[in-house]
């Protein structure tokens, strides 16, 4: 058990969520619970269940749903048996796209806002005492850099890059308040999922290599701060 570690991801059933949950899965020492909305419908997370028997949980929730939070808490304490919890990644994310400032749609924003930033602070809430159970109590919240005010990006992506920044501040409260937890926010680069677009120059596979590489690897050093997927620090 001293080198096996246990990883919770959100939406984990597309996106970046299922490729990081398929390249832990490579490595025998990782237990991974990978929660989506309808895990009856998550065919790649089945299949990835069916080759990687014993390693992987398929847990249902809805991020924004309290009381699916707390059923998902339930399902994972019962997956885990004496362990604690080790890595949280707080992946499960939605867009506006490409609004602005003065044109935006007042119930998206409501949504996002719930999605993005609420809900992965209800999650870590939830899960704090199986986190203080586990041997790393890494918290990753994937932020992106559209939320870097540094960046000065411009006017589009309004309710999404609003929603980030109000992510990052989250996540150095986090930190702050809870010194004993490596907690961070890092940007996976534009990539090639639902979310990113078709045009996205870069390759999931790639970028949570690199990103899980970190967060592996992560100390209290990296807390409270905001990274790149390549290791690069970014200013807020
Ligand atoms: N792709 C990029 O270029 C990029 C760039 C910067 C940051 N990011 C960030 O990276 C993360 C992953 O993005 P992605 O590109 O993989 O997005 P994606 O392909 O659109 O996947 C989003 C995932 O979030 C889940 N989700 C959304 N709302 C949910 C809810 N209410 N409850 C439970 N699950 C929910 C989706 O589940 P369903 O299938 O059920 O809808 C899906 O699994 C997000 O935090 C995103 O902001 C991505």
């Amino acid at each position: 058990m001293l080198n096996t570690f246990t990883w919770l991801i959100t939406g984990s059933n597309r996106g970046l969520g299922l490729e990081m949950v398929e390249q832990l899965l490579q490595s025998p020492t990782h237990t991974v619970i990978a929660t989506c909305r309808n895990p009856d419908k998550a065919t790649a997370l089945q299949d990835l269940r069916t080759r990687f028997l014993g390693n992987l949980h398929i847990v249902k929730l809805e991020v924004t749903d309290q009381a699916s939070i707390e059923e998902c808490v339930k399902a994972v304490e019962i997956a885990l048996g004496d362990r604690g919890l080790d890595y949280l990644l707080n992946n499960a994310a939605i867009s506006e796209q490409r609004d602005t400032a003065f044109n935006f749609n007042a119930q998206g924003y409501i949504d996002t806002f719930y999605t993005n930033v609420l809900a992965p602070a209800m999650i870590t809430r939830a899960f704090l005492p199986l986190l203080e159970k586990g041997k790393r109590k890494v918290i990753l919240n994937m932020s992106s850099q559209l939320g870097s005010m540094a960046w000065r990006f411009g006017a589009p992506y309004a309710t999404y890059a609003s929603c980030k920044a109000a992510l990052n501040m989250m996540t150095t409260k986090q930190a702050a308040e809870r010194p004993d937890l490596i907690v961070f926010c890092m940007c996976p680069g534009w990539c090639k999922t639902d979310l990113g677009g078709e045009d996205a120059p870069l390759d999931p596979k790639v970028t949570m290599a690199s990103l899980l590489k970190f967060v592996s690897s992560a100390t209290s050093e990296h807390s409270g701060r905001y990274w790149r997927w390549t290791g690069e620090e970014l200013e807020w």
